[in-house]
């Protein structure tokens, strides 16, 4: 049995219906800050069922997680519970560490009391900061000055690291994801934040829906192809797949193995190319303009897969028009229930 934290989440969500197809037992642990409650019915639908709990309650509570170990056969820990908004991550330092590193140390501690010997942590492209050469490798430095969030990924990756080397009996995989898009095929889930929507796709559908009236691009004057950023776009269920492949890869490893993965296409597309192929799909226009640049935001980002694709033998299958085709059906399911 798998505990998924952050499992209502938009990449947790997706990870714990992709679990459930693959015959996976979960439980799903979310304290719903950043989830909404109807995204558990969601995954119900989209995984036709499925064996699966939903315990509402804070990775940080140490109670909680002893309670939870307790009551279930956990053998593995998928952690993505945690803040994830840049932006946000710089008026609330304090907070993005409670969260995403103070919370981890709970969810290590009670593993190991409880010899949970696996976990694959969710962590971010963001830990290589502004990048120094294209695409990104795993070896790329390090940096710590982007962002309180990109700090706290790079502090809880280092924390299991160090976890790991003292406790030689755990297996961890650290997967840095690139720029995660689309929804699960079905149309029962997808992202649908709270509030204003900080990134790309989920503004973008809420125009789709209905909900707001144009998107911005930011920026049409950066040194690429096209004068937009160039990002590299992952369908989130491609994504979701990853996480089960490392897995699958970890309890094959000997104990105290700790690796990292950048999870991507391996290329790059530009946003006027995306906004493109979510207007070939739906079959209409997508109402946007052009703005000022973003600050903060490179040109040009994309990852060198091949690491992941070599040892864990996955790889993204789905195009970028699957990932818009998948946002275009979310975006109709949020339109319905308005
Ligand atoms: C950001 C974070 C990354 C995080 C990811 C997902 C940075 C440097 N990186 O990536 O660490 O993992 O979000 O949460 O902040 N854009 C528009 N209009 C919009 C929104 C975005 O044109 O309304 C543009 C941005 O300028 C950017 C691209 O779309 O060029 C992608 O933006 P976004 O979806 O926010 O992701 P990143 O900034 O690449």
């Amino acid at each position: 049995m798998l505990l998924v934290t952050g499992g209502v989440g938009f990449i947790g969500s997706h990870t714990v219906a992709e679990a459930l197809r693959a015959g996976h037992k979960v439980v799903i642990l979310d304290n719903l800050a950043i989830g909404r409650r109807e995204v558990v019915e969601g995954i119900r639908a989209a995984a036709k069922g499925g064996d699966f709990t939903f315990i509402e309650g804070d990775c940080r509570d140490a109670a909680t997680l002893e309670r939870l170990f307790g009551e279930f056969p956990i053998s593995a820990v998928i952690h993505f519970a945690a803040l994830k908004a840049v932006r946000e991550s710089i008026d609330k330092p304090l907070e993005y560490h409670d969260n995403n590193v103070n919370g981890l140390a709970v969810v290590l501690a009670a593993m190991l009391k409880h010899g949970i010997k696996d976990l694959v942590f969710s962590s971010s492209a963001a830990v290589y900061g502004t990048p120094k050469s294209l695409p990104i490798a795993e070896t790329h430095p390090l940096s710590v000055v982007n962002s309180p969030y990109g700090f706290s990924k790079l502090v809880g990756e280092k924390l299991i690291a160090d976890f790991v080397k003292a406790n030689p009996t755990l297996r961890a995989v650290l997967l840095r994801y690139f720029n995660p898009v689309g929804a699960d095929a079905s149309g029962f889930i997808g992202e649908f934040p709270q509030g204003y929507p900080n990134n790309l796709v989920p503004y973008l559908i809420q125009v789709a829906a209905g909900l707001r009236d144009k998107l911005t691009v930011y920026g049409r004057d950066y040194d690429t192809p096209d004068g937009t950023c160039v990002r590299d776009f992952i369908h989130v269920s491609d994504l979701a797949e990853a996480h089960l492949a490392a897995l699958g890869w970890l309890q094959k490893q000997n104990a105290c193995t700790i690796d990292a993965f950048n999870v991507g296409t391996g290329k790059g597309n530009s946003l006027i190319e995306l906004i493109q192929a979510f207007e070939r799909v739906s079959g209409r226009p997508l109402a946007h303009e052009f703005g000022a640049r973003r600050e903060g935001d490179v040109a040009t980002l994309y990852g060198d897969v091949t690491k992941i694709e070599t040892t864990l033998a996955w790889k993204a299958t789905r195009s970028l028009e699957d990932a818009m085709r998948s946002a275009w059906v979310w975006s109709q399911t949020l339109a319905k229930r308005a």
